[in-house]
């Protein structure tokens, strides 16, 4: 369905090109917008789509609809000023309408896992970019030397370092919101959700220097990992669609114990890694990869100043840029598309 959207944007923007009067510009007006015209075609093809999927093909064909209305408008202005130029002026005509601006895609996807997490009564916070060594890591028990740290390659600012807290970096990860938001609330019951920018070193197809991380954080007494999961499972049915299912699996974080890693089934074979009988494309498995999860490690609620013998916690940090793909079934060979700036891009969306 969505290539059908694809198919009238491009032969459009074919069409369009050849127009040189208005005469040609009204009926490809009629062509596309009529009645009875290509967009509202596509529009009725509805009925052959998933309910779950509705909204957003809806949406994705008033784009395509508002993309149409606008470059017909601004054709019919150069026209126009090209017979202006031969002292011909029609002032009957509307004036030529400013084109309207958007939110980056990363803002909506912002904005919508917000939205998700306050329903479930979760604080939004949006701690630090430029963050002390001790939070980014002691904090999460991470000593100096250990070779987790490693995993988070960092950038490192040149400024005096804090006498107890080591040296500036940029955050490599949200979770360096947790102990800050131990320490902030002062006691359970902690509900956090830290979103904000994380910087590593790495620039390539997969990765971008600055992105953005997601971070849950829960803390109260008789907290288990039944509660992480319903939490997890919550977040992905709203955001991906009702029919999605997750699983952990074990791995090793420092700052948790147990650890995960989670996944969500993949929407494009529907969770059996086959589509056709062949293996799926996408995911290759039937799972994609959401991040890291777990119960907060003992030695880091003490650096909270909370008590782990009175209460329990779980946390875990999900990219935003990475699940904003996976919703959108997008398959981008190059995510450094996200911050190109590239308005052909970004008006997709
Ligand atoms: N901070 C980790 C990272 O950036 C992700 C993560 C793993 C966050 C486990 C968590 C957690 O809260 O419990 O790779």
């Amino acid at each position: 369905m969505n290539s059908d959207i694809a198919h009238v944007k491009q032969n459009f923007e074919k069409d369009l090109k050849k127009i040189t009067s208005i005469e040609e510009l009204n009926l490809l007006n009629i062509a596309y917008l009529g009645r009875k015209g290509r967009v509202n075609e596509v529009l009725l093809s509805i009925k052959d789509v998933p309910k779950e999927k509705r909204k957003i093909f809806g949406e994705s064909v008033n784009t395509l609809k508002f993309f149409i209305q606008k470059s017909i408008d601004l054709k019919r202005g150069i026209i126009l000023q090209k017979k202006d130029r031969e002292h011909y002026i029609d002032p009957t005509l509307p004036g030529l309408p400013y084109p309207h601006g958007s939110l980056h895609i990363v803002t909506y996807a912002i904005e919508e896992i917000s939205q998700i997490f306050e329903r479930l009564g979760f604080i939004r916070m949006s701690y630090r970019e430029v963050e002390w060594e001790y939070f980014s890591f002691e904090s999460l028990n991470m000593p100096k030397d250990h070779p987790a740290r490693d995993d988070f390659e960092t950038f490192f600012i040149d400024f005096p370092p804090h006498k107890e807290y080591g040296k500036m970096v940029l955050t490599p990860h949200t979770s360096s919101g947790q102990v800050r938001e131990m320490i902030r609330s002062k006691k359970p019951p902690i509900k956090m959700i830290n979103i904000a920018k994380t910087y590593r070193p790495n620039w390539d197809a997969t990765h971008v220097p600055m992105f953005h991380q997601f971070e849950g954080l829960c803390i109260d007494s008789g907290i288990n990992i039944t509660n992480l999961k319903g939490t997890i499972e919550y977040f992905a049915r709203s955001f991906f669609g009702n029919n999605r299912e997750i699983r952990l699996r074990p791995f090793h974080f420092q700052f948790t114990e147990p650890s995960f890693e989670v996944d969500v089934t993949c929407d494009i074979c529907q969770g059996t890694g086959k589509v056709k009988n062949l293996k799926c494309k996408v995911c290759k498995s039937g799972w994609l990869e959401l991040g890291g999860a777990g119960m907060v490690h003992p030695n880091v609620l003490r650096e909270g100043r909370i008590d782990p013998k009175k209460y329990s916690g779980w946390a875990f940090g999900f990219g935003i840029e990475r699940v904003f793909m996976m919703k959108q079934g997008l398959n981008v060979d190059d995510i450094r598309i996200l911050y190109s700036g590239d308005i052909r891009f970004l008006e997709q969306f």
